[in-house]
Order: structure tokens, then C-alpha cells, then sequence
């Protein structure tokens, strides 16, 4: 027997300012089905994850929403917690970045960088938005590409041209917070020193399990000058102060990472397995599974910052592809982003635990979710070759035998034949050439209905071959669902029922179950119908839509009585003007009779010269608060509708009155 592999194994951290989808799901299934399968053969295994729950996005998320950074957090951890369960992703510690743990840990490994004379300071120069009172990070600066002059670039790279450039570069940039012009500033920031490990690098790059192209990947930003990393961000920031500053926070890329260890050790405080492991390379192996798009945090930060403190590091580190949709980028405007909960509204957890285990390999390659050929996979395949398979021949027991399995199999050679395969499908889960395991396990698959076809039990009269073949058969279904059971936990807990095998394991799949009692086969997968896929495609559009009105979230239903609150009123448009750095917002002063004059902002400018519209008759909303915006205050809203993606102011004049009133 091999000797049993102890394993620490993680997934990337999910941010905590937006909910799971099935992007982030190709990662969290990839891992999970890997670890399933490493614990079924007897490794011993932790899986550790947390929400990554600091950074600039989480703070002005929750500012949007009026709540603390705290709130919002631990709203979204119970979230993403509740739809991993619901994908059946089985993580051992769930924590969060923002916990004790992590603090503690991330200040004595920096003041051990620090000691070891792996921190530098620097004053830089970067931009600064004197409305808002912060230093702006690069994806809240827009303007124009340096190089190609496309115009409404993000600070840091054009997504035009591709071109990469630092946010002082681009012509004419604006706040995205404000609109306003940002100075620059000086500000006193650490830096971690890369160059310090280009040697460590080189030689970790060559020792440990890292794919082709990512090793390919380290030689190229090895040869290349490492610069020094920035890992600090001046407040207001939502993250961990570095120790003896006021005002200055860790970066959340250098306390994120860290969290692993700090999940870690949250999880040894009830667990004893894998204890030390961080320290000493002799207790077991550490894998991160992560997304291409961080590669260069795991592969080049991480380990330099775990070798520069005194800690191991990782044995390896498995990425993965992007999850495209009917060959598009996940996009909420294009209606292709999913999010885990729209999904599990139409359609079964397993059936994208199959279908992405079907795509997924050992590289790097992007994986498209293709609607047309999910449903194929799993109507013609999952439940057309083996949930069928395991509904005849108990059919045939319940007919014959009254679901008593025989006491021998109808051909011992044929079932050694047969699960020989199995050898095959651990040698790719182990690999995780989930896609390999796959069409082996559909092969088995066809081999056992073949052997239903040839033996055609429906034809015979003698009851004792009709009870051996179907059990054959049903032992084919049971060794099956057990080699699948990384991949659809949930089927195989149904097939333990139905053979009342509370303790089924991994290694039963090589040894038929006989002479015993099992249940009736109640329907364990069903076909997916082409209804739920449209259903889901057009909750996708929905929140599209929804999405794309900025300020707007769509409501569920209002109550008569919510809506007769609002107090109505017919307007003149006054003055109409554009806003400098507002590319949405009109500015418009409204006439409102006995109520006077009134500001009001309107989110119409893609739509509407605002000169045309002086003199327009409008419906306006009169006793809406006022709203306090960046470029003033609102009070009121001009009444529009959206048609078919346009907006359309709804004007108030009197056609209808003057012909067809009765009188
Ligand atoms: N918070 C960081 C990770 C910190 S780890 C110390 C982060 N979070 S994320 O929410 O943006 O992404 C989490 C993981 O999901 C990453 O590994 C990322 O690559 C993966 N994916 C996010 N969108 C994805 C797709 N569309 N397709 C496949 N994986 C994707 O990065
Ligand atoms: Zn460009």
C-alpha cells in the first residue's frame, strides 16, 4: 500500500464586496473535488479558505450602503458561506482576513521582514482627490490612454491597446469617485524588497510542482527587473494598521495571503492535524489553488515573503483557467455573469460540479460554460447513460427478486474487467486531469450498459440470471457513484441509501455488494429541461438591465400604499446643463409652479442635448428627499422610462385630455 500523503490545500480568498459566482466556482469545485478525493483514498487533508475582507473596494462599498466595513463583511461572509454549502464545497475552516489571528500574525511577519532588512521606505508621489480626502488607487482614475489615446482608461492599464502605464501617465485624469481633477501628493510608504529573493526564487521555481507555462511565466518576470512592492496605503483604507503608524494600513494583498496561515492556525485550535506545518516542511505538503490572474501574488510575493520570515513555503501551486459563458467573458451587461444563487434557482449544484469536472485539467486553459453542451452532458450522459443504468436493472430486481441482491455475480471475471478501470481514474483525479476521470468513468459507464443490452435480462424466464444480472448491473451503478463521489457527493450519499451502506468508502468499489436487501430506486437525477435554461438566461438579462441603472437596484413588488406616497407634480424645464467630469448626470432647474424653482440631476445626459430639452413639460417627484451628489444637491426627479435600454423623459402634455376626454 502507498504511504499516505499529509496535505494542506487552499483555495484563493473571495473578496467580500460582491457575491460568488460561477467564475469564482470553477476554482472552489476544482479544489473541492480534489480534496474529496485525496481524503477518499486516506490522505489526510485541510482544506482552509476565508473571505478577503480588506482593501478600498470594501470600504467605499460600504460607505455606499451606509453600513461600517465591519457590517458589510460579516453580511457578505454568511453569504458566500451559505452558497458554498449549497455547491457542496466542503471546506474544513472558513475565516476571515479581518480576524485577530491575522493581525497578529501579519505584524510579526512583518517585523521580521523588517529586522532581516527586507523593508524599505520611500516617499512617492501619487494622486490624490482633495473632495474625497484620499490617495486614489489606480482603478479609481480614469482618462486617457497614454499611448493610443483611447479615452475612459483605467489607471493602471488600457483595455483598448493592452498598454500598462502608472495613472501620472494619463492625459486628462479624472477621480472616479468625485470627477474631479486629482493632485499629486507626497506620500512616506514601505516597500517590500523582491530582489532580496531572486535567487530564493530561482531555485523554489525549479524544486517545486509548478505547471509548464506558469514556470514559464516565473523565468520571464525573473529575468525581468523585480521591483520593489508597495504593501502600504494611506487612510482611510479598511485593512490592519502597520505597527507604529497612525495612519498608514498594510496593503490587502500583503495580509490576504497571510490570512491562509492565520485560517490555519484558527483551525488547529480544535483540529490537531497538520500542526506545525507552516514551520516545517517535514509535516506535509501546502497547495494553493488559484486563478491565473494571481499568479504573480502567489508565485513571486508569497513565497518571498514566507522565506524572508522564517516560514516554509508552499510545494506547489495549481492554477487554473477563466470561466468564459457561450464564449464570452462573464460580463453583467452582457447578461453572462452568474451568480452561484441565480443559478441554483433553476438548476442542480451537481450538474455544474459534473459539467465543469468534465472541462477541467492540470493546465491553465480558459473553460466556456456552453449551455447547448452542459445540457447535452448531462441529459445524454449523466442521466441518460448512468442514472439510467442503475433505474433498469432495479427494475428488474424489484420485478424478480424483490430487491434482493443474488449471492453472486452473474460473471466474476466481467466485474474484475471492469473496475481494473478504477486504477485509471485515480491516476487522473490525483493528477487533477478531472476531464480524463470523466470520459473513464462514461466509458465504464457504457461498458455496463452494454452489458445490460447483451444480456437482455428482459428476455429471459429464469429468475435466478435475471436477479444476477441486475445485480451485476446495480453493482456496475454502485462502483461508479463511488468513483464519481469527489465529483457528486450528493448522488453518492443517495446511492449509500439505496444500498444501505451508511460506511460506503472508496476502496468498496472494488468489491461487489451481494446477497443483501437494498431500496427502491427513487429518481436520482433528472433531465435538464430547456425551460430552465431559458429561465436562468432571462434572469441574467433581468439583472443586466438592473445592474446597468446605477442608482436604481430593480425592486420586487410595492405595496399600493409605498406608491401612493409619492406626491407627483407637473414641471417646466427651466435651464438644462452639462456637468464637467459627470458623464451620466444633466443638471436641470425645474419650474415646479407654487413650489418654486428646484435642482434637479437627472441620469439622462447619454441620451438627451440638454439644450433640447428647456421648455419641456415633465412629471416630477416632489417629495423625494433630496439626494446629495458630487456635483450638488438634487431635490426631486424628473420622471423617465426605460425602453428597451433607452431612457425617455416622460413628458407631460395634453393630447389625451384635448380629444379624448369625456366631457
Ligand atoms: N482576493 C483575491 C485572492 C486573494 S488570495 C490570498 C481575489 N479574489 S477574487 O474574488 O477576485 O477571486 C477569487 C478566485 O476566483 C481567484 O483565484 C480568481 O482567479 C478566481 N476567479 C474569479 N473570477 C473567475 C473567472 N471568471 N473564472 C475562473 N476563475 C475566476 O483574487
Ligand atoms: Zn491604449
Amino acid at each position: 500500500m502507498k504511504a499516505k500523503k499529509k496535505i494542506l490545500v487552499t483555495s484563493a480568498l473571495p473578496y467580500a464586496n460582491g457575491p460568488i459566482h460561477l467564475g469564482h466556482l470553477v476554482e472552489y469545485i476544482q479544489t473541492d473535488i480534489w480534496v474529496r478525493f485525496n481524503k477518499s483514498i486516506g490522505n489526510t487533508v485541510v482544506y482552509i479558505c476565508a473571505d478577503d475582507a480588506h482593501g478600498t473596494p470594501i470600504m467605499l462599498k460600504a460607505k455606499e450602503q451606509g453600513i461600517s466595513p465591519e457590517e458589510l463583511i460579516s453580511i457578505t461572509k454568511k453569504e458566500h458561506e451559505k452558497d458554498f454549502k449549497k455547491f457542496f464545497i466542503n471546506f474544513d475552516k472558513y475565516s476571515s482576513t479581518n480576524s485577530e489571528k491575522n493581525k497578529e500574525f501579519c505584524e510579526n511577519i512583518f517585523n521580521k521582514l523588517n529586522k532581516s532588512g527586507h523593508i524599505s521606505q520611500k516617499t512617492i508621489s501619487q494622486f490624490y482627490d482633495e473632495k474625497e480626502k484620499m490617495f486614489l488607487p489606480d482603478r479609481y482614475i480614469k482618462g486617457t490612454c497614454p499611448k493610443c489615446n483611447a479615452e475612459d482608461q483605467y489607471g493602471d492599464s488600457c483595455e483598448s491597446c493592452g498598454a500598462t502605464y502608472s495613472p501620472t501617465e494619463l492625459i486628462n485624469p479624472t477621480s472616479v469617485l468625485s470627477g474631479t481633477k486629482p493632485k499629486t501628493k507626497d506620500t512616506n510608504h514601505f516597500f517590500f524588497n523582491l530582489k532580496n529573493f531572486k535567487n530564493y526564487l530561482i531555485k523554489w521555481t525549479k524544486e517545486n510542482n509548478l505547471q509548464p507555462a506558469i514556470k514559464n511565466k516565473l523565468d520571464e518576470w525573473l529575468n525581468d527587473n523585480l521591483n520593489d512592492w508597495d504593501i502600504t496605503r494611506d487612510a482611510p483604507y479598511f485593512g490592519f494598521l502597520i505597527p507604529n503608524e497612525k495612519a498608514k494600513y498594510f496593503y490587502v494583498w500583503m495580509d490576504a495571503p497571510i490570512g491562509y496561515i492565520a485560517a490555519f492556525e484558527e483551525y488547529s485550535k480544535e483540529n490537531s492535524e497538520l500542526i506545525g506545518i507552516w514551520e516545517n516542511e517535514n509535516i506535509g505538503e501546502i497547495y494553493h489553488f488559484i486563478g491565473k490572474d494571481i499568479a504573480y501574488f502567489h508565485a513571486l510575493f508569497w513565497p518571498s515573503i514566507l522565506n524572508g520570515s522564517g516560514y516554509r513555503t508552499p510545494t506547489g501551486i495549481f492554477c487554473h483557467g477563466f470561466l468564459t459563458v457561450d464564449g464570452k467573458k462573464m460580463s453583467k451587461s452582457r447578461g453572462t455573469f452568474i451568480k452561484a444563487s441565480d443559478y441554483l434557482k433553476h438548476l442542480d449544484p451537481e450538474y455544474l460540479r459534473y459539467y465543469f469536472a468534465s472541462k477541467l485539467n492540470d493546465g491553465i486553459e480558459d473553460i466556456d460554460l456552453n449551455f447547448e453542451d452542459f445540457t447535452k452532458k448531462i441529459n445524454s450522459d449523466l442521466v441518460g447513460k448512468l442514472i439510467n443504468l442503475a433505474s433498469r436493472c432495479s427494475s428488474f430486481l424489484e420485478k424478480n427478486s424483490n430487491f434482493t441482491l443474488s449471492e453472486k455475480l452473474e460473471n466474476d471475471e466481467k466485474f474484475k474487467d471492469f473496475i481494473n478501470q478504477a486504477n485509471e481514474v485515480e491516476k487522473y483525479y490525483s493528477n487533477r486531469k478531472f476531464s480524463n476521470a470523466i470520459s473513464k468513468i462514461m466509458q465504464m459507464t457504457d461498458n455496463a450498459n452494454q452489458y445490460i443490452n447483451q444480456e437482455k435480462p428482459w428476455s429471459l424466464k429464469d429468475i435466478k440470471k435475471i436477479q444476477q444480472i441486475s445485480t451485476q448491473g446495480l453493482n456496475y451503478f454502485r462502483s461508479l457513484a463511488i468513483l464519481l463521489s469527489p465529483i457528486m457527493p450528493d448522488l453518492f450519499e443517495k446511492t449509500k441509501i439505496i444500498f444501505n451502506e451508511k460506511n460506503l468508502k472508496w476502496e468498496n468499489c472494488f468489491s461487489p455488494l451481494l446477497n443483501k436487501k437494498i431500496k427502491k430506486f427513487t429518481v436520482l437525477k433528472t433531465r435538464i429541461k430547456d425551460e430552465s435554461i431559458e429561465q436562468l438566461k432571462s434572469n441574467l438579462i433581468n439583472n443586466s438591465e438592473s445592474s446597468s441603472k446605477e442608482e436604481s437596484k430593480m425592486q420586487n413588488e410595492i405595496e399600493y400604499d409605498i406608491f401612493s406616497k409619492t406626491e407627483i407634480r407637473i414641471g417646466e424645464i427651466i435651464t438644462a446643463e452639462e456637468i464637467d467630469g459627470a458623464d451620466k448626470l444633466l443638471k436641470l432647474s425645474v419650474d415646479i409652479g407654487d413650489l418654486g424653482e428646484r435642482e434637479i440631476f437627472a441620469g439622462i445626459k447619454k441620451f438627451y442635448e440638454a439644450k433640447n430639452l428647456i421648455g419641456s413639460k415633465v412629471l416630477v417627484v416632489v417629495n423625494l428627499k433630496p439626494k446629495k451628489m458630487k456635483f450638488g444637491t438634487s431635490s426631486g426627479m424628473v420622471l423617465a422610462a426605460d425602453s428597451e435600454g433607452e431612457i425617455i423623459v416622460i413628458e407631460a402634455n395634453n393630447k389625451i385630455k384635448n380629444g379624448s376626454r369625456v366631457k
